[in-house]
């Protein structure tokens, strides 16, 4: 028996759970589903509750495949930005956990909007004042969950990130922690002071009491509690936002490489020298914090693109993305339509939470197969959009891109992707690298492997996608894309 890495993956919709060797071979996996519900338009939500069921499936799931293994520590990696609140003393979750793609906290935001305010947000935190971040959601749980302003001012509750969830639950309530790439996603944190911002708090009427104490992404976060459906004692010793962890799976150490995680929604991330502020609609976040160092990333956080798949596989009375994509290859283009997935806002760069998705260029002639075609067509000029971004921000020309997350085991997408945005797209044989970056965090910090084995893992199997296609094809494709997110901004 030697010690494995267990990495727990907590998605939005899904949670996958991986058994990582000394080698960095994935001997064993598990998954489990999360369902989300969207009461109102706008609105998407889950439990504390479900989430935990998810996770304890999944885990539940990877070691009855793995057999009779040792665990040696755990790595955490999550969805972003979704944010619940609990009970201090019994961990019992207090309202809804809201999803990072609710927009229930506009209300708040709306007053708060000046340029002055936006200025001290964008300094402080690097972040746009969107619904998209938990600080106005926590503020929107306090004042609407029944006492749930008063039991915070009393000090019984906690507020957190899906990370600090599940350690809390992990430990047995021993540890309240989160690391510094989850806290500054939250609106509250000073990234580039490394602390919970008072001002920021008061802005937004979080008590700071409730926040958990920050670390290092692979510091010390506890250890496993009895009762679980894991052996009691385990160290958890990374945890990290599910987009960090995947640029760093893919072995980013500095700045250099572009990457896209096709997840619900995609995310574009590069690291930095330092905090760079961006002018085209990016955020500045803090990458990781390892060994007291942190390193900063300029990020692009598409709000539906995976999901968008599943939706219109849903509308077209498909079985599941898979057939949709088997749909848009029977057609050698989207026949003029284009699909706008504005379907809980847009995000990077436009950050309009009011806009719709929008579908564009109907005829007598649209078959279903041009639909699913734009679909995939939307997913890759979305990261298109944020790549142009990041180019501006960088002032450097896009040289390629490096994909993971489900959808990146599409090779008709991954194609058209390198097609629209003119530059190779690079995909390693791990397609989960959330978990698998946090796993191999996890693993340096424990010893299993060293840094470089680490990076070496994930660059030994790679698939390339050279762009094909004519520029005046490509540039009238992005110009109809273009022309339908001005209208899907737009509504009368
Ligand atoms: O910022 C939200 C993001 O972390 C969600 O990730 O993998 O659930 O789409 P995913």
């Amino acid at each position: 028996m030697t010690g494995h890495i267990l990495a727990i993956d907590q998605g939005t919709t899904n949670t996958k759970v991986l058994l990582i060797d000394g080698k960095g071979a994935i001997v064993a996996t598990g998954s489990a589903a999360l369902e989300v519900v969207y009461p109102r338009p706008g609105w998407a939500e889950t439990t504390g509750e479900a989430i935990w069921k998810s996770v304890e499936a999944a885990i539940t799931a990877c070691l009855s495949m793995a057999g009779d293994v040792s665990i040696a520590a755990i790595g955490i990696s999550n969805q972003r930005e979704s944010v619940l609140l609990w009970d201090r003393q019994t961990g019992d979750p207090v309202g809804p956990c809201i999803i990072w793609q609710c927009r229930r906290s506009e209300e708040r935001l709306g007053p708060l909007r000046s340029d002055e305010t936006e200025r001290l947000v964008r300094q402080k935190t690097g972040l746009n004042l969107d619904p998209l971040f938990p600080a106005a959601k926590i503020g929107w749980l306090l004042d609407n969950v029944d006492d749930a302003r008063q039991a915070a001012n009393e000090g019984r509750l906690c507020a957190g990130t899906i990370d600090t969830y599940l350690l809390y639950r992990l430990t047995g309530g021993e540890s309240f922690r989160t690391d510094a790439s989850n806290a500054s996603r939250t609106q509250l944190f000073d990234i580039a002071a490394n602390r919970w911002s008072e001002d920021l708090c008061t802005l937004f009427d979080v008590p700071t009491s409730l926040l958990a104490e920050v670390v290092d992404s692979d510091g010390t976060f506890g250890q496993t509690a009895t009762g679980l459906a894991l052996p009691t004692g385990i160290p958890i010793r990374v945890m990290i936002g599910d987009s960090h962890a995947a640029l760093f799976g893919h072995g980013a150490r500095g700045p250099g490489v572009i990457k896209a995680t096709y997840g619900t929604g995609t995310s574009l991330m590069t690291l930095t020298e330092a905090p760079l502020h961006s002018q085209n609609g990016l955020s500045t976040t803090i990458a990781w914090k390892r060994g007291g160092e942190t390193l900063y990333a300029l990020e692009g956080n598409i709000t539906v693109s995976g999901q968008a798949a599943a939706f219109a596989s849903t509308m077209l009375g498909l079985a599941d993305p898979a057939a949709l994509s088997s749909l848009a290859q029977t057609v050698a283009d989207t026949d003029g339509v284009v699909f706008v997935p504005a379907l809980a806002g847009l995000g990077a760069p436009h950050w309009d939470a009011e806009a719709r998705g929008t579908l564009t260029g109907l005829s007598l002639s649209t078959k279903p197969a041009h639909i699913a075609r734009a679909t995939l067509e939307a997913i890759a000029m979305q990261v298109c959009d944020v790549a142009d971004a990041m180019a501006a921000d960088l002032d450097v020309a896009i040289s390629g891109l490096l994909a993971d997350g489900g959808a990146a085991a599409n090779p008709f997408l991954m194609q058209t992707q390198a097609d629209l945005l003119n530059a190779p797209v690079h995909v390693p044989a791990i397609h989960a690298l959330s978990g698998y970056g946090a796993g191999l965090m996890a693993g340096v910090a424990d010893g299993m492997f060293d840094d470089e084995d680490a990076r070496g893992f994930v660059r030994e199997n790679t698939r390339s996608f050279a762009p094909n296609g004519r520029d005046c094809d490509r540039s009238e494709r992005r110009r109809n894309w273009r022309d339908a997110v001005t209208r899907a901004r737009n509504r009368p």
